[in-house]
């Protein structure tokens, strides 16, 4: 019942059109593409007509990247972090668990393994949360069957418009070919009166790293021994950096898994595409796509920042 609700909400990724659902897959009703399942997840990656050859290139190198580097940071004090009272998500869960308004349906736009949508299904159980991200791997690993999920890209989202109440895209659309049109394609499924929580890379001392120390260390990893000097020099450094930064945040000293933390490393310094956003640029957005910045809030230092934005129109 509740999936059939989620079915209705969604579209073929190319052409638009409505999707039937079959026993073992589902089909466009107009260009009769079939999307299979892998794992119970419908795939949805879009033709190369909605996306130019050297965009779909990037964005596979993407996919192969998070496929391989999971963004899985699955530990308790993510979630206490997001939690805080200065922190814009924080102030947006608090917000709408006061509110009467009840949030039906939530989608979260490059979820990763789903942190802050299961922060969402427990703290405001909204009839519907799903979680679309372009790594199936990742996807692979969510045990929370709250969460409705499928593989797709956030340039063309297989969702109809105009259909959605809170939209998620926490650190997501800078890793991907065209950050205005993912910003655009999120406005496009949220309904009027819809919330877009957005969190983008900032054009800060993390732009200047990337560009040159990150530069250093993406030239090191396509060399398999030099992978071991990024371990040996720059792990180190990172992961102590990983626990000050918890240390502050929380006031607590923790140690985490190697592998957890390269991961974190891997998103940051190694990604195949990041993109560093102004604030100016994103309000300069909003406007052009008929949106109200509502709440704004900087974190990790500066190296991201947060906007809460209303749909007008
Ligand atoms: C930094 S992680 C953030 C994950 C999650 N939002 C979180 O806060 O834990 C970025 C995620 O975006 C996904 N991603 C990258 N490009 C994407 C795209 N074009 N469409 C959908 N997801 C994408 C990656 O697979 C990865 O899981």
């Amino acid at each position: 019942m509740k999936n059939n609700a989620i079915f209705q909400l969604l579209r073929c990724p190319d052409c638009s059109n409505k999707l039937k659902v079959k026993t073992k897959f589902l089909q466009c009703t107009k260009c009769n593409k079939k999307y299979n399942f892998y794992n119970n997840i419908p795939i949805f990656l879009p033709k190369d007509k909605e996306i130019n050859a050297s965009k779909k290139k990037l964005m596979y190198k993407t996919m192969q990247h998070y496929n391989r580097d999971n963004f899985n940071i699955d530990i308790p004090e993510r979630v206490k972090f997001y939690l805080k009272e200065n922190m814009l998500f924080g102030r947006l869960i608090k917000k709408l668990k006061k509110e009467s308004k009840k949030i039906k349906n939530v989608i979260d736009v490059g979820c990763g393994a789903g942190i802050l949508s299961e922060i969402v299904i427990k703290e405001i159980n909204p009839e519907i949360m799903i979680g679309i991200d372009l790594s199936i791997n990742t996807l692979s690993q969510i045990k929370n069957r709250s969460l409705f999920l499928l593989q797709g890209t956030n340039i063309s989202l297989p969702v109809n418009s105009n259909v959605i109440d809170l939209i998620i895209s926490n650190g997501v659309i800078h890793h991907t070919p065209d950050p205005k049109k993912s910003f655009k394609e999120l406005v496009r499924v949220t309904k009027k009166n819809g919330l877009i929580y957005l969190s983008v890379y900032s054009r800060t001392w993390y732009f200047l790293l990337f560009i040159t120390v990150g530069k250093l260390i993406r030239f090191l990893y396509k060399y398999k021994l030099s992978i071991y000097l990024l371990h040996i020099f720059f792990m180190p450094l990172f992961y102590i950096y990983f626990i000050l930064g918890v240390f502050v945040s929380l006031k607590k000293i923790k140690f985490f898994k190697w592998r957890m933390i390269w991961n974190i490393f891997s998103d940051q310094y190694i990604t195949p595409q990041a993109t560093f956003h102004t604030k100016d640029e994103i309000l300069k957005w909003s406007k052009e796509n008929n949106l109200k910045c509502i709440d704004y809030g900087i974190r990790n230092l500066g190296r991201m920042h947060d906007f809460l934005l209303i749909k007008l129109k």
